[in-house]
């Protein structure tokens, strides 16, 4: 159920800036891409632009075969694309089990609902335990398995994660790292977004560097650590 995510000649902004610059990058069926980049340099906004959460401007953006460019949000993430966003952002006022039963909202069958919810609890046994309390009593590190378990539900082809380590202790992060390994050996083509260079690498199959909103690097991981930008940026 796998599919690639392909970014063409994409440029994207806020008012009159562009901040995204002739972006062409692609995201393998099966496997795990990633985009480095430091602050600023436009990483949520490519993951806004792909499900036109922030209009392109020009380029094309395809899943497998389809242009998804410029529709409605509802009919990308209906397409296959979920997103686990910056901050992660649980419904703190809802439990875990609601928050789950959001992420696949667009689905009616309520066998295949239950199904993925006893999936989400195969990785995530704690969620399981903590089904009925309140998100937002969560900590910091569950409420990333929320998030993460939130975007499973949707059964996405492509599944795209802005910055999942930030602000998680270097034993979770190490915790989280393999579960989008192992929902990626599942067969779900990830695009992941992360300053954790270290980390990342070691479960990438293929990333690139973005820098003021333009493409500077592209290789698989021995490259990347090889690559003058990334080591003059994240490791002195
Ligand atoms: N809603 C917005 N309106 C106007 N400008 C924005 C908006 N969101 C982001 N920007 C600007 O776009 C540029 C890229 O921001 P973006 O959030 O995409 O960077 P990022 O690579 O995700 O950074 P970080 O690693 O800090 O999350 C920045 O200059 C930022 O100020
Ligand atoms: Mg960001």
């Amino acid at each position: 159920m796998s599919a690639p995510l392909t970014v063409t000649s994409l440029t994207a902004g806020y008012d009159q800036a562009d901040v995204l610059h002739d972006v062409n990058l692609r995201a393998q069926a099966g496997q795990i891409t990633c985009l480095l980049g430091a602050n600023g340099s436009g990483k949520t906004t490519l993951i806004r632009t792909i499900l036109n959460l922030t209009a392109p401007r020009a380029g094309r953006i395809t899943l497998a075969q389809d242009d998804i460019t410029g529709k409605p949000t509802h009919e990308i993430v209906a397409a296959g694309i979920a997103c686990i966003p910056e901050g992660r952002k649980v419904f703190a006022k809802s439990t875990v089990e609601e928050n789950l039963r959001l992420g696949a909202y667009a689905e009616e069958d309520k066998s295949a609902v239950i199904a993925r919810m006893q999936r989400v609890f195969d990785i995530f046994p704690r969620l399981n335990e903590r089904r009925t309390q309140l998100a937002g009593t969560m900590s910091g590190g569950e409420q990333a398995m929320v998030s993460i378990g939130r975007g499973l539900m949707a059964a996405p082809k492509v599944l795209l994660i802005d910055e999942p380590s930030l602000g998680l202790s270097p034993l979770f992060v190490q915790e989280n790292f393999k579960v989008i390994q192992r929902i990626n050996e599942q067969g779900v083509t990830v695009f992941l977004v992360e300053q954790n260079v270290r980390q990342t690498l070691k479960i990438a199959h293929y990333g690139y560097v973005l820098a003021q909103g333009r493409v500077v690097a592209e290789g698989n991981a021995a490259q990347l650590r090889r690559d003058e930008q990334v080591q003059a940026a994240y490791f002195g």
